[in-house]
C-alpha cells in the first residue's frame, strides 16, 4: 500500500509553481465533447482525476492525447455513444459535466450518476432542474442518469435555489448549442465557471457574464475547435500558502492568479502571516516560533472563503494561540478528518457544521489517514510541523487532485517520501530524514 512518510519540523523555503486548475480541467475536458474539431487544452494538470476523465473520454469515441505533460488534444468530432456507464464514471464527482455536454451536443445523455469525495449529500437535483428547464426529460433508474430532449434543448430562464458550482456549469455547457438564449440567476462565480464559459467563448459560443450571478448564453449552431490555457489552481496555490504558514519560513508561490486568492491571503494576514503579493506570484512567510492569532472563518461560495481550503485552514488554526471557530457554510459533513489530526494531538470539537478549535504548541507525527482529497493534504501539512515520523494512507486520493506533491515539496526542502510497502518502509524513511 502506497505511504506517505514525513519528517515534521523543517522550515519552507524556496519556490512552487502552481499547476493548472483541476475544477477547471474536469469540465474544461468534458466541454471539448461539444465542439466540432480539434482543441488543444493547455495547462491541464497531471493529476489522477484527469487521467480518468481521458480514459472516460476515450471509451466515448473521442480521440485523446497528451501532446507533452500538461498539453491535452482532443478530437471529439466522432463520438460513437451518449451512453457513460462504466466503472471509472463512478469514481469522480465531475462526471455530471458528461450529462450536460452529450444533452446539449446530441440531445441525450445516458450517465452513471457520480462519486467523488464523500462530505454529505451531494445531490444533483438543480443540474436536473436546469436540463428540464431546457426542455429534457430526466430519468434516474439503477444509479443512472437518462436525459433526452426529443425536440432539441430550448433557451430558457432560470434561478438556481443555490450557486452551486457544478450546475453552474453543466447548465452553461448544455445551453451553449440550444436553440435561443438561456439565463441562469443566482449563478456561482468561482473562478473556474468564468475559465470554462472563457474557454466555450474562445471555441465560438457566446456566453456573457460569467462571474457575476447573472450569465446569459445565446445559443449557437456549432463550436469549432482552438486552442486554450487553464487557469492556476486556486486550491493548490492556497494549500502551499497554508503550508508554509504552518511550517514556518519563506516561499514563493507562482504562476496564481493573487486576486482567486484574496480570502485565503486575508485570513493567513489576520493570523498574523507576512503575505506579499505580485502580478502572478505571491510570497508566504512566518517566521517559526512566531505566534499566530486565533481567527474565525466561514466557507462560503466565491468569493467567500473556499470549502476547498477548509481542512488546511482549520489544520493551521490548530498551532494559533487560543480558540478559532471553523464553520463550514457549504457541506453538511466535512469535519470527518478531525479524528485522524486529533491522532496527531489536535483540540477539536465539532458540533455540526461547526468546530471549535483549541491551540496546541505542536503535532505529533502518527500513523494517520486520509479519508479524502482536502483531507488528505491537511495531514500532509500536519505532517510537515509535526514532532517525529508521520505515516499517511490513503494517498491516491491526495493524488486526486495535487500534481507532484511529492517533488514539489521536496523542492521546498520538505523532508517528505513515497514508500510502496511495508518493506520498503525502512529504507525510505531513513532516505526521507536526509531529506
Ligand atoms: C464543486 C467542486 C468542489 C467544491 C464545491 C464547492 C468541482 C469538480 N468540484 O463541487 O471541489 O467543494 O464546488 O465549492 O468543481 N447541491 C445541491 N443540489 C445540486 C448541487 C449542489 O443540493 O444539484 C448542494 C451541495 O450538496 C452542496 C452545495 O449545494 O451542499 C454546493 O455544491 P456545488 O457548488 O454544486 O459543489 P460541486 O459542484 O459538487
Amino acid at each position: 500500500m502506497k505511504k506517505y512518510v514525513i519528517r515534521g519540523g523543517k522550515p519552507l523555503e524556496g519556490e512552487v509553481r502552481i499547476s493548472g486548475g483541476k475544477n477547471a480541467a474536469v469540465a474544461i475536458i468534458p466541454a471539448t465533447l461539444l465542439v466540432n474539431g480539434v482543441c488543444i487544452v493547455e495547462n491541464v494538470p497531471a493529476v489522477n482525476d484527469v487521467i480518468l476523465l481521458t480514459k472516460i473520454m476515450s471509451e466515448l469515441g473521442a480521440k485523446v492525447s497528451f501532446l507533452d505533460k500538461t498539453t491535452l488534444r482532443v478530437d471529439a468530432t466522432e463520438i460513437h455513444t451518449c451512453s457513460a456507464v462504466s466503472e471509472l464514471v463512478r469514481k469522480m464527482r465531475a462526471s455530471y459535466y458528461l450529462i450536460g455536454v452529450l444533452l446539449g451536443r446530441f440531445g441525450k445523455a445516458c450517465v452513471g450518476l457520480p462519486g467523488g469525495c464523500d462530505f454529505g449529500v451531494r445531490p444533483i437535483d438543480y443540474h436536473i432542474r436546469g436540463f428540464e428547464a431546457l426542455g429534457s426529460t430526466v430519468t434516474i433508474e439503477h444509479g443512472i442518469v437518462n436525459a433526452v430532449a426529443e425536440n432539441g434543448l430550448k433557451g430558457a430562464s432560470m434561478s438556481l435555489d443555490f450557486p452551486s458550482v457544478g450546475a453552474t456549469i453543466n447548465i452553461m455547457m448544455a445551453a451553449v448549442l440550444a436553440e435561443g438564449t438561456t439565463i441562469i440567476e443566482n449563478a456561482g462565480k468561482e473562478p473556474h465557471i468564468v475559465d470554462i464559459a472563457n474557454f466555450l467563448n474562445a471555441m465560438g459560443a457566446e456566453i456573457r457574464g460569467a462571474g457575476t450571478d447573472t450569465i446569459k448564453i445565446k445559443g449557437v449552431k456549432e463550436l469549432h475547435g482552438g486552442r486554450y490555457e487553464i487557469i492556476p489552481d486556486q486550491i493548490e496555490a492556497g494549500t502551499y500558502m497554508v503550508m508554509a504558514a504552518a511550517v514556518g519560513g519563506r516561499i514563493k508561490v507562482s504562476n496564481v492568479i493573487p486576486k482567486h486568492l484574496e480570502s485565503i491571503s486575508a485570513k493567513l494576514e489576520e493570523i498574523g502571516v507576512t503575505v506579499e503579493e505580485d502580478d502572478d506570484f505571491i510570497v508566504v512567510s512566518r517566521e517559526p516560533g512566531t505566534v499566530m492569532n486565533k481567527v474565525n472563518v466561514k466557507t462560503l461560495p466565491y468569493p467567500g472563503f473556499p470549502t476547498d481550503m477548509q481542512p488546511q485552514m482549520s489544520t493551521l488554526l490548530c498551532l494559533a494561540k487560543g480558540t478559532s471557530i471553523v464553520t463550514e457554510g457549504i457541506y453538511e459533513h466535512r469535519f470527518r478528518y478531525v479524528d485522524e489530526l486529533r491522532r496527531m494531538g489536535a483540540k477539536m470539537d465539532v458540533d455540526g457544521r461547526v468546530c471549535v478549535i483549541t491551540g496546541i504548541e505542536k503535532f505529533s507525527g502518527a500513523s494517520v489517514c486520509a479519508c479524502d482529497l482536502r483531507a488528505g493534504v491537511s495531514l500532509v501539512i500536519a505532517g510537515l510541523c509535526a514532532d517525529g515520523m508521520t505515516e499517511i494512507t490513503n494517498v491516491h486520493l491526495i493524488e486526486r487532485g495535487y500534481e507532484d506533491i511529492i517533488e514539489k515539496l521536496k523542492g521546498l526542502g520538505a523532508s517528505i517520501g513515497v514508500v510502496d510497502d511495508e518493506e520498503n518502509l525502512s529504507q525510505q524513511v531513513s532516505g526521507t530524514t536526509a531529506g
